[in-house]
């Protein structure tokens, strides 16, 4: 089986009409390459599109406030992503003179941009022989050539890396690189592929040896952490207390209201006898009103249980006063939320 040939087949036959497809400018190729390895094609879309139209140019990126891309990004989450976006576009302008670096090579070596995103820029902008290899690509190679090396090890994204340099057609690069993408998402599925449909499973290791769950093969599991975040929604007439989160940590940039964390589940008598309330009030009267149901809410690496405290108080205490932001409701809106604040404040 040839595989570049049949995989670009089936592409001329099956591909998506998506909007970054339609473009070899590398500014809207580098921006949905970042956006969709956040998110699948149908959430990403419009974030693209929305992008777009706020920052139509790489200049438009560098010189927005990083709050503004910041809120853009607000929900597809990972939000270092969207800061690094925001870093790179000022480089190419700072250094480049607006202008993308034109070979895989140059684009490595801007800051943000790793071998993944050169190859996709490369390939679809410029068309460099250069093959863009992300989930999809692992998935679908491992599965064809029944290559049980770890795909998230240096020695495994080398081997793979080889293998794609010997199959990329020269004179399709662009295509080839997105039939794997496009086949990935719609023919080789993680779960359930449609290998009765595949043109490819004549020729596919897994699917002679009814293994395609065993591929691809990943070394390693990272553990789960668990966290629980007590969120203080403290009203003061008609305003509210947030303060943004500059630790090096989740959601780094954004705005939350006064948040108590906990490694493990606290009943409410217990967190308002705790010394963090305490220092949080000090001798103000606290009047408690919602407390809501414990929302559960999924990172890549994480779990967080959350449960927010509605709170009036009549006066402001020394530690509100010097640690946060003393704002009016209607303000938030103004501000770039995670998105498990933002599902409390909608409800
Ligand atoms: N996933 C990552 N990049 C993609 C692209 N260009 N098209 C479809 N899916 C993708």
């Amino acid at each position: 089986m040839d595989f570049a040939k049949e995989l670009l087949k089936w592409y001329h036959a099956h591909r998506r009409s998506l909007p970054w497809k339609r473009t070899n400018d590398p500014y809207k190729i580098w921006l949905s390459e970042i956006i969709l390895q956040q998110t699948r094609v149908e959430q990403g879309e419009p974030y693209y599109l929305r992008f777009m139209e706020r920052f139509p140019t790489v200049q438009d990126l560098a010189a927005a406030p990083l709050d503004e891309v910041l809120r853009l990004w607000q929900g597809l989450g990972y939000y270092s992503r969207a800061r690094h976006l925001h870093d790179t576009a000022q480089q190419i302008v700072a250094g480049y003179g607006g202008r993308f670096p034109r070979s895989r090579e140059a684009l490595l070596k801007l800051k943000g941009i790793g071998p993944y995103t050169a190859a996709a820029i490369a390939s679809f902008a410029f068309n460099e022989v250069a093959p863009a290899i992300d989930g999809n690509g692992y998935r679908i190679l491992s599965r064809v050539f029944g290559i049980d090396e770890p795909v998230d090890t240096g020695a495994g994204k080398k081997l793979f890396a080889e293998l794609a340099e010997e199959l990329i057609p020269p004179a399709h690069p662009g295509d080839f690189n997105q039939a794997l993408m496009d086949f990935g998402s719609l023919v080789c599925t993680p779960a359930r592929p449609l290998c009765t449909d595949c043109p490819l499973s004549a020729g596919c290791h897994a699917s002679a040896h009814k293994s395609v769950e065993k591929f691809p093969v990943k070394s390693k599991r990272t553990a789960i952490r668990t966290r629980y975040f007590y969120y203080l929604f403290i009203r003061h007439k008609n305003s509210v207390f947030i303060r943004k989160r500059t630790e090096k940590d989740i959601w780094q940039g954004l705005y939350e209201f006064p948040l108590i964390e906990t490694a493990e589940r606290v009943p409410p008598e217990k967190l308002m006898a705790g010394e963090k309330w305490t220092a949080l009030f000090g001798d103000v009267p606290v009047k408690i009103g919602r407390v809501s149901e414990e929302i559960k809410h999924q990172l890549t690496h994480q779990i967080l249980y959350a449960t927010f405290y509605t709170i009036d108080i009549p006066n402001i205490s020394p530690a509100l006063q010097t640690g946060y932001l003393n704002i009016s409701i209607e303000m938030l809106d103004d501000y770039s939320l995670p998105r498990l604040v933002t599902f409390f404040l909608e409800k």
